[in-house]
């Protein structure tokens, strides 16, 4: 095989109470990457499609190839040449795990070309050093679903502890995003680096009432504990009508809402697809009212993650 494309998907980081550990991803939108052998040694991008020219076309600082580059050379790989393609199908700085596609995207496609020597959870590493290039921290939640699919637990970075739980099959996510852009650095430097016990004790609790809630299918449990009182009450004042939009989500249906990642995206939880879609509409209204355009996105959680198109 001398040519790969792969899809890997967009993603929900933090799902309110887990931020930096909960992770799920959708099945669309994702980005594409297609990747070339060619006769000169060398990783090198020759276009990228959908960043209206924003992303890094040098190989060494785009998180799509500094992933590829970095499985080369931990592979002992010297003179490979290739020729990478990255189809952006989702915004930058959306909240909706834009860099962690592109880096999940390319390191699979990467693996596949070479015959695959590392398996799917072997690639994380890989895929986290192409966040830290894009949004300056190697955190896991997003490019642990798009990688792996299904929801997400980061038990320990380290050392790296990760793995997927069981989810009832009619959960559906409702993400929306508003046009404005939220730059993750920026939305990770605000937050405070203390919290005080009564707040720990709060987002433990819902921590574990949310695992419990989706491990036994307990609709009503998911939703109670869909609560975020450390980081949602911080980063909620860089949106727009956050408490408005997220009332209107819970009001039509949905069992909970908060910040998709580091936002401007919100997503919410729902039993079933039709009240994602009802509660999306509200959510997309409540933005339109102060002049807001929001695309809106309904979808079960994929639990395939990325694959090889
Ligand atoms: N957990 C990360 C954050 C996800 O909230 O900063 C970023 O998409």
């Amino acid at each position: 095989m001398n040519s790969i494309r792969a899809f890997a998907p967009a993603t929900v980081a933090n799902v309110a109470c887990g931020f930096d550990i909960f992770g799920f991803a959708i099945e669309a939108p994702g980005d594409v990457v297609e990747i070339r052998k060619r006769d000169e040694p060398g990783v090198v991008i020759t276009e990228i499609t959908g960043d209206e020219g924003r992303l890094p076309r040098n190989a060494e600082k785009n998180a799509v190839t500094v992933v590829m580059l970095h499985l080369l050379k931990h592979l002992g790989i010297k003179d490979f040449g290739c020729e990478v393609v990255l189809h952006k199908n989702m915004p930058l700085g959306s909240g909706m795990g834009s860099s962690a596609a592109s880096a999940v995207a390319g390191v699979v496609a990467m693996n596949e070309l070479l015959g695959n020597p590392l398996t799917r959870q072997e690639l994380l590493p890989f895929a986290m050093e192409g966040e830290k290039i894009a949004s300056g921290s190697a955190h896991a939640d997003n490019v642990g679903p798009s990688l792996l699919g299904g929801f997400v637990v980061i038990r320990s970075y380290n050392p790296l502890d990760i793995f997927t739980i069981p989810i009832p099959d009619d959960l559906y996510c409702t993400l929306v995003h508003p046009d404005i852009e939220i730059n993750t650095k920026d939305a990770r430097f605000i937050l405070r680096n203390e919290v005080s016990l009564k707040n720990t004790i709060a987002q433990m609790g819902n921590v574990a009432g949310l695992v419990a809630g989706l491990m036994k299918s307990d609709y009503e449990l998911i939703g109670r504990s869909m609560v975020d009182v450390i980081i949602e009450p911080v980063r909620s004042i860089l949106i727009p009508e956050f408490k408005e939009v997220k009332k209107a989500a819970i009001a039509n249906g949905a069992l909970g809402c908060s910040i998709s990642g580091s936002g401007p995206s919100m997503f919410a939880l729902s039993k079933g697809k039709a009240h994602a879609e009802i509660a999306g509409l509200a959510m997309q209204q409540k933005f339109a009212d102060v002049g807001i355009e929001a695309s809106m996105h309904v979808s079960a959680i994929n639990k395939n993650g990325a694959t090889i198109l």
